[in-house]
């Protein structure tokens, strides 16, 4: 993929292009694009599909997450502005997301989190232990996407038999490209089938409740009325959404970083209390999750005069990588002091899983460099990053 777009003219006073932020690319293409658009503009449109805003100013981004009432999260895809189904918390807005924001916040505190840390350890190891020995591996395939979908299958309380069943449903719903699924009847198929699992899992509790998150979330009440069939299973999809895809791309950028940054590898081996200062750095420099919201009345931002309903596209990596806020910008630099990257969002919606992803990102670089301090990728490898959140598609490595 080309970083440079061609303006198409003018919508409103303001450039407009072609800007499609869903196709594939080469490693980082997507990333450079933005750091191109951003030095130029506050702010866009793109005539891709029924037309939305994209936001290009740090500040703007920040602003815009923060002002729920101007921008509401009713849609939270720039391509789908009236979608048909409904995730929650993710698609609620003040002051019914706040109610549940308070419920969940317990179940994902720092303390819950903390409480899993040695058996969140004790999956990352035993999957570590049987990869070291091998030379080489698939390492998205292997690991990356493995260890914390067996987290979550364990959180919500989900058999962890059904653990290669997740990994291939993940694979139909948010993997595949225009080619694999030309009439997306693949991924539909695939969303089918785990909302009629979802189901099944919410009537077993219904009867026999067991000790785990879908259980609890049941006996929950809001505004004084328990949470309904429907209300469950959206949480359980907006979970399924939120919580698979993001913790396996970090770490594969994690781990495609290290491998081609030696000198850096090789300092976080022999030091490894600089982990938690790679982890902030790779979440910020490689951001993947681009969000949007649909505009509740007629507002400017980042220049765009945005009218009521229509939907802007808030790319967190324009924060993250904004050389008025960090200096060299898109460096991992492990010496960094700075923490206040956005990679998990900002507002009320920011990341519940937060403290969750950075403990399982923490241990997973703690524990493959205490076993495997030294790899490659392997010759001949592809690199390409594909979907809405940029992650690699394959990462074969080395030791
Ligand atoms: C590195 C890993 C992760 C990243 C970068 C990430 C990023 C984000 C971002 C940017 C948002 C806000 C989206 C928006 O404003 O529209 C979000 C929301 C959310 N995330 Fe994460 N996430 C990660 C891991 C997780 C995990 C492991 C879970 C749960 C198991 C999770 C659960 C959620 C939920 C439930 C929301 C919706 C919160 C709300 O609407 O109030 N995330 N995440």
């Amino acid at each position: 993929m080309s970083t440079t777009l061609e303006p198409e003219g003018d919508y409103d006073g303001v450039p407009s292009y072609r800007y499609d932020n869903t196709t594939g690319g080469s490693v980082l293409s997507h990333h450079r694009r933005w750091d191109e658009l951003a030095a130029t503009h506050d702010g866009f449109r793109s005539s891709v599909s029924h037309g939305f805003w994209v936001i290009t100013n740090g500040p703007e981004i920040q602003r815009a997450l923060q002002d729920w009432e101007a921008f509401s999260s009713k849609s939270v895809t720039a391509l789908d502005p009236d979608p048909k189904f409904l995730w929650i918390p993710e698609m609620l807005d003040p002051p019914l997301h706040s109610r549940w924001r308070r419920l969940l916040g317990r179940e994902f505190s720092p303390n819950a989190v903390a409480a899993r840390e040695a058996e969140i350890r004790a999956v990352a190891t035993g999957m570590i232990d049987r990869l070291s020995g091998s030379g080489g591996a698939d390492v998205l395939d292997t690991f990356a996407r493995r260890f914390p979908t067996q987290i979550f299958l364990r959180l919500m309380g989900l058999p962890e038999e059904e653990l290669d069943v997740f990994l291939e449903w993940v694979h139909e719903i948010l993997h595949l490209s225009y080619e694999q699924d030309p009439d997306r009847s693949r991924q539909l198929a695939a969303i089918t089938a785990v909302s009629d699992y979802f189901q099944e899992q919410i009537a077993l509790r219904r009867t026999a409740p067991k000790d785990d998150l879908l259980s609890r979330v049941m006996t929950w009440e809001i505004d004084g009325e328990p949470i309904s069939d429907r209300d469950l299973h959206a949480f359980c999809v907006l979970m399924f959404n939120a919580g698979l895809d993001t913790v396996p791309i970090a770490v594969g950028w994690a781990l495609y970083h290290f491998a081609s940054h030696p000198g850096q590898r090789a300092a976080i081996v022999a030091d490894p209390s600089l982990i938690p200062t790679a982890v902030e750095e790779i979440l910020r420099v490689y951001s993947f999750v681009v969000p949007a919201r649909k505009a509740t009345r007629d507002v400017e931002v980042g220049g765009c005069p945005v009218k009521a309903d229509e939907m802007v596209m808030l790319p967190l990596v324009v924060s993250n990588r904004d050389p008025e806020r960090y200096a060299n910008p898109t460096e991992v630099d492990l010496d960094r002091t700075t923490s206040n990257h956005i990679a998990f969002g900002s507002g009320p919606h920011r990341c519940l899983g937060s403290h969750l992803a950075r403990l399982e990102l923490n241990v997973a670089m703690q524990e493959w460099h205490r076993r495997i301090p030294d790899y490659r990728i392997a010759e001949g490898q592809d690199l390409e990053q594909t979907g809405n959140m940029y992650g690699l598609t394959s990462l074969r490595l080395e030791w």
